[in-house]
């Protein structure tokens, strides 16, 4: 696959273009609504990790901003977008599979415009895919397009004719987009796109394009805002946070964005991911120990234990590497959570290579790790390497991954038993109503017997339970 290599923002004037079309489609809806007596619904399906969340807010801001009405379901939708993720294959079928169901939604409105965006649709295999057998699909564009959804969705209403857009070759960052965020104390602000590393078993790059940061004075005044607006708790993405200003020749860097960010007065906390090991410098874990407002959480992927397999990986470090990291962590922020994310099965593998992992997790402890079973991904340097490993195998280690971290867990939550721990409440729980959740600074989930009226909230737990994946306890008086 082609390697893209742009750095630059998106003009003021292409996005003043783009609003221009916003407002059109605006008039347009107007028009139906004064019609009709209802205003048309849009419905937005996200798919994959929080920087989709992210341009997912983006879509809805845009939406919103056309007149649409954003639902929860896509029933009574007039516009469906469906924002997918390219990370593992099962990631794509149940991407093709939601867009199947639509099918009938669009049999009985003809009307509905369903539009399928994100890191799948920027693959040319897919494109085809979806161009010959989802033919009621109207509109397709990449990540790279996301800003000129507006324009593309006028041409569709305005011709009529399906727009399946090949992403464009130049990754860009767009500022100024409206925005519509999910949670009123929660929120997501992307610090940089795309990524440069080339992990060999990734397609993040082929997708997402080279790495692009924001502007410092952007980010501060985004969070700024935020903090104003009463939000508890911010996070920062990009898919490689630590080389943050790189691109851009800039004279800050990662650990420089944090300082700043710090000073912004209020009750609020600062989280980030993710952060690749290779680039994590002792300055920033200094700057997160001396800091008001930085959370004490790191998410540094490890993927593997075994150097051999970081080798072929070509994650560019070793374990020696990797665990000076968290020990520094851990000798600043005695009390910092770390969480990591593993990848079992992966081409060439042995024995030998997925013990060292499952040693991994003994030595390095982690809270909790997101563990994947190896996924081949087309044009991708692992996907043609010779080994690949069969699924009993990989599902074996998978299972055994989880047994042995799954008790790592649980030791690492049972200390907090008789401890008294500061929670962002989340409300009732989506699991079990009748209980409340919230998550602590360092990111575990906890669940307690609360009151409506605490959701967004900062409240103090005691911990009466440490459990293997969350922690149970009551409010304090
Ligand atoms: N197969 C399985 N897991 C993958 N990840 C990335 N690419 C693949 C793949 N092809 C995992 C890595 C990464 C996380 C976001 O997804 O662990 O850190
Ligand atoms: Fe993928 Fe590696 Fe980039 Fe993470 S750092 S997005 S795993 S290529």
């Amino acid at each position: 696959m082609e390697k893209i290599s742009v750095n630059k923002a998106v003009l003021p004037e292409e996005i003043d273009r783009q609003k221009s079309y916003i407002n059109r489609i605006k008039e347009k809806n107007q028009r139906f609504c004064d019609e009709n007596g209802f205003r048309k619904q849009a419905f937005i399906m996200t798919l994959g990790c929080q920087q989709n969340e992210a341009d997912s807010e983006r879509l809805a801001g845009m939406a919103e901003a056309m007149g649409y009405e954003i639902s929860d379901k896509p029933d009574n939708a007039y516009l469906i977008l469906v924002n997918t993720c390219a990370i593992r294959e099962h990631a794509e079928k149940r991407a093709l599979s939601i867009v199947g169901q639509y099918k009938h939604i669009k049999a009985k409105n003809p009307e509905l415009i369903i539009g399928i965006c994100g890191c799948m649709v920027v693959q040319e295999h897919r494109i085809q895919d979806i161009k010959m057998r989802y033919p009621y699909v109207d509109i397709l564009f990449g990540t790279s397009s996301l800003h000129k959804f507006p324009e593309l969705l006028f041409e569709k209403m305005q011709r009529g004719k399906r727009i399946l857009r090949p992403d464009e070759k130049e990754y860009l960052v767009a500022e100024g987009l409206p925005v519509r965020r999910e949670s009123s104390y929660r929120a997501w602000v992307s610090v940089m796109y795309g990524c440069n590393n080339f992990c060999s078993y990734c397609i993040v790059p082929y997708v997402r394009g080279r790495e692009r940061s924001r502007e410092m004075s952007e980010i501060v005044n985004e969070v700024k805002e935020l903090v104003a607006d009463g939000y508890k708790d911010i996070t920062l993405l990009g898919q490689n946070v630590n080389s943050y200003g790189k691109d851009s020749g800039k004279e800050y860097d990662f650990a420089d964005l944090l300082s700043e960010l710090d000073k912004i007065e209020g009750d609020y906390l600062i989280h980030f991911m993710t952060s690749h090991p290779k680039d994590a410098s002792r300055r920033l874990i200094d700057v997160m120990a001396s800091s008001k407002h930085i959370a004490r959480q790191f998410h540094l992927p490890m993927q593997s234990g075994s150097d051999r397999v970081l080798k072929l990986m070509n994650r560019r470090y070793d374990f020696e590497k990797y665990i000076g990291i968290v020990d520094y962590i851990r000798e600043k922020m005695p009390e910092a959570t770390i969480t990591s994310d593993i990848i079992v099965g992966f081409p060439d593998e042995s024995d030998e290579d997925f013990e060292k992992t499952l040693d991994a997790l003994r030595r390095a402890k982690f809270d909790m790790i997101f563990s994947f079973i190896y996924s081949p991904r087309k044009g991708t340097p692992a996907s043609e390497m010779k080994n690949q490993i069969s699924p009993e195998v990989k599902q074996e280690r998978f299972e055994r991954l989880l047994k042995t971290q799954n008790e790592i867990s649980l030791a690492s939550n049972k200390p907090y038993e008789g401890k008294t721990v500061r929670v962002l409440c989340d409300g009732r729980s989506k699991n079990n109503n009748e209980v409340f959740c919230g998550r602590t600074e360092g990111g575990k989930i906890v669940l307690f017997d609360g009151d409506d009226g605490l959701e967004g909230r900062f409240i103090n737990i005691e911990i009466e339970r440490g459990d293997t994946f969350a922690l149970y306890g009551k409010i304090k008086k």
